[in-house]
């Protein structure tokens, strides 16, 4: 199990979604990105049930972390994330978000995953309402606002979807990680930080450029241009 831990809020940190990587180079990839400066890479776990397209799993997750030495941010869009939360921890996972639509006690499992060692994170569906994480949002590290609809890179953003970032910053306060996720880029960045997120997660908008390090670069210097 890897020691690693999410940043402390309240600093803007980007985290690369692997989706728009070249899977077949993974470690490679997030070498690249990890080289730019990155303290953590967004992992996006499919299943071909709860999202209509499927990515890795605990297996590959484990071979990825022997090549790397940033917090791996795993997003779970999975129909059971209870059943296989552990083993994404043991691969070498150091925060999990489950979606609040998969789980029936979401405060039991946030319980379980602090007692598995690592951060924990709840995200909510475009269409999902805030007050699904009303009560659960202030017991994670990290809230996760999906911009898009789960399953897809490079998507456009839902301004209105970024928009629940404020209410989420009013309930979970400063202590907590807003993260935002799908159509993230320099053109769409600074609205989801002028909402309140301070965490970007930019698939298409970095891995398909030819200079990542510079993709990154962009994105962190749009943040505050509104
Ligand atoms: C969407 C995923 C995202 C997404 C981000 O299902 O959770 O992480 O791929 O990719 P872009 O930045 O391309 O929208
Ligand atoms: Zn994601």
């Amino acid at each position: 199990m890897s020691k690693l831990r999410l940043p402390a809020a309240g600093t803007i940190e980007v985290a690369p979604s692997i989706l728009s990587a070249d899977f077949s180079n993974l470690a490679s990839e997030i070498a690249e990105v990890e080289a730019a400066g990155v303290k953590m890479v967004h992992l996006d776990i499919m299943d071909g049930h709860f999202v209509p397209n499927m990515t890795i799993g605990p297996v590959v997750v484990a071979k990825l972390r022997k090549h790397s030495k940033v917090v791996f941010d795993t997003h779970l869009m999975i129909s059971d994330p209870r059943k296989y939360a552990k083993a994404f921890v043991e691969a070498g996972s150091n925060h999990i978000t489950f979606h609040i639509e998969t789980v029936d006690d979401p405060e039991k499992f946030i319980d379980e995953l602090h007692e598995l060692g690592v951060t924990c994170g709840v995200t909510l569906n475009p269409e999902t309402p805030v007050e699904s994480i009303e009560k659960v949002a202030p017991l994670c590290d990290m809230v996760l606002v999906m911009t898009v609809h789960p399953g897809f890179g490079a998507q456009e953003f839902i301004d209105e979807a970024a928009k629940k970032c404020i209410r989420i910053r009013e309930i979970a306060g400063p202590g907590v990680r807003i993260e935002v996720d799908g159509g993230i880029n320099p053109d769409t960045v600074s609205k989801a930080v002028s909402y309140g997120a301070d965490t970007l997660v930019a698939g298409n908008a970095i891995f398909n450029k030819p200079d990542r390090a510079k993709a990154i670069n962009d994105i962190l210097q749009a943040c505050n241009t509104l």
